[in-house]
């Protein structure tokens, strides 16, 4: 088979291929071998013609913008600080649904002087977020364990998903400001979309029933 002919699709590890799992299956679509356990990066499925390809989370629409990879899965929060404009996002799969918030002490809104300092791995979508709103925030770049920050000292709040909020109260911490609500996301490169458009077409709408079927 020719490489062109072949399907990729970038997706994560975890929670989003765990969820993807039983909408890919209803598409016809299953990995060889589980990626939970599996150390590969290109992952082979029942059909000679689609692959997975194993990447980190934030990495997905990079893939996918690039061409490396047909197809992705992403959460709309990758996909809001990435930037999207070079992506196509057909399908809201329904899946990892949680809230792009800030969160801090309980009660605490503002800082007695000086700017707000936020922690984040969501640079772009704090700064775009409290611009808009016409505050002033230094933002400081983490990439995990953001719920530290403020315990410590390093910020006053952080920007980061919520879901049931058990890892903000265990740490002392509340949501604070909604920002955005996020669920995953199929994305497709804009030249794939041209090329390979019967398969994409198919496997989109494949999808699609699967998601109102859930
Ligand atoms: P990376 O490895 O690139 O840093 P990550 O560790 O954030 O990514 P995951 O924790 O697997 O990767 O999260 C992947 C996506 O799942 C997030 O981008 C978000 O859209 C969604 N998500 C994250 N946390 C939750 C949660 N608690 N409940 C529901 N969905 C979530
Ligand atoms: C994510 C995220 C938050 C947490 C929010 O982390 O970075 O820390 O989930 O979910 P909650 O509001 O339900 O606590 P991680 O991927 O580590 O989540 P996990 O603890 O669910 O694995």
């Amino acid at each position: 088979m020719n490489v062109s002919d072949v399907l990729t699709i970038a997706v994560s590890k975890g929670r989003i291929f765990k969820e993807a799992l039983p909408l890919l299956a209803a598409a016809g679509i299953v990995p060889a071998e589980d990626p939970e356990t599996s150390r590969k990066l290109i992952l082979p499925t029942n059909r000679p013609d689609v692959q997975f390809v194993i990447i980190r989370a934030t990495d997905v629409p990079t893939y996918v913008e690039y061409g490396a990879a047909d197809l992705g899965i992403s959460g709309k929060d990758v996909l809001m600080e990435h930037g999207s404009d070079n992506l196509y996002e057909p399908l809201d799969l329904k899946i990892g649904r949680c809230k792009l918030m800030t969160a801090g002490r309980p009660g605490q809104q503002t800082v007695a002087s000086g700017r707000l300092r936020i922690a984040t791995k969501y640079v772009n979508c704090t700064r775009r977020f409290f611009a808009s709103q016409g505050r002033q925030v230094e933002v400081i770049k983490l990439y995990g364990s953001m719920e530290l920050a403020p315990l410590v000292g390093l910020a006053d709040q952080i920007v980061d998903v919520v879901d049931t909020g058990n890892t903000l109260r265990a740490n002392g911490l509340a949501p604070l400001e909604h920002i955005a609500d996020i669920s995953s996301r199929l994305i497709v490169n804009r030249a794939s979309m041209k090329m390979k458009h019967h398969v994409i077409k198919d496997f989109i709408r494949q999808l699609a029933d699967a998601v109102t079927q859930r």
